[in-house]
């Protein structure tokens, strides 16, 4: 049985005045009633806050980036040592806007993803096509590219210590949900791509769905075969609703 995850990914949104309140709101939300495992990812700025709000709660913290370098002349950048230092325990990495707007290449994504494990920190790696490359058919060529990227760098055995996410980038914030159908079919392909290498490690991988995942389309979703929770997005800035999808995986 895999173990269920809802992740927020609130990405550049807040400030102090709402951020707190939307952390204490689903801190208190997160008890026995919710089956499955809650990490919110923060800008970096507000990471050290999150930190002392979270220890000792059954809620997870991670972060939106990190840098593929160890430290030294990088202006702007945040380390994995520096994530560490206040025990950060997740990154999404290869997220569809670092790819799409920051120009990221699946090689930088994946010496990220590698970076990220050389200090402990578990990758919440994000897969995913354009509109046109779907409608060009070429989802599948897509996503096993960008996943080959990750096993040609750190290995099959590196999935055992990471998430998947998959995000068709043309559900992102558009209010356009894949159906079960259209998602479970990538899960489906997601898994039987790894399965080539490590069976063991494919069935146990949790891969995430991602893109417009509201409260009324959450069940549905997770109730598919390899469909194993989500990443929301705008639905994560508002704690009922946010909680209302952690609730959707029992
Ligand atoms: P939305 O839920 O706003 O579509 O965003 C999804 C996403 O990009 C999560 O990483």
């Amino acid at each position: 049985m895999r173990k269920p995850i809802v992740a927020g990914n609130w990405k550049m949104n807040g400030t102090q005045e709402s951020i707190v309140p939307l952390l204490d709101r689903v801190i208190a939300g997160v008890d026995t009633s919710v089956n499955a495992q809650v990490i919110v990812c923060s800008p970096y700025i507000y990471i050290p806050l999150i930190a002392g709000k979270i220890a000792d709660t059954a809620v997870e913290f991670g972060s939106q980036n990190i840098s593929e370098f160890e430290s030294g002349a990088y202006t702007g950048e945040i380390s994995a040592q520096m994530l560490k230092d206040f025990d950060c325990e997740y990154v999404i990495i290869g997220h569809s806007e670092r790819r799409h707007v920051f120009g990221e290449t699946d090689q930088n994504i994946a010496d990220k993803y590698k970076k990220a494990q050389e200090h402990g920190i578990i990758p919440i790696l994000c897969v995913g096509e354009l509109l046109e490359e779907r409608e060009a058919d070429k989802t599948a060529e897509v996503v096993i590219r960008q996943i080959d990227a990750i096993l040609s760098t750190s290995g099959v055995e590196s999935l055992q210590n990471a998430i998947i996410a998959y995000e068709p980038v043309w559900a992102i914030g558009t209010g356009k949900t894949a159906t079960p159908e259209q998602a479970e079919e990538v899960h489906k392909l997601i898994r039987e791509t790894i399965a080539k290498q490590n069976g063991t490690i494919a069935s146990s991988l949790r891969i995430l769905y991602g893109g417009s995942v509201k409260p009324s389309n959450a069940a549905e979703l997770f109730a598919m075969e390899d469909i194993d929770g989500g990443l929301i997005g705008g639905a994560s800035l508002e704690s009922e609703d946010f909680l209302a999808i952690c609730k959707a995986t029992n």
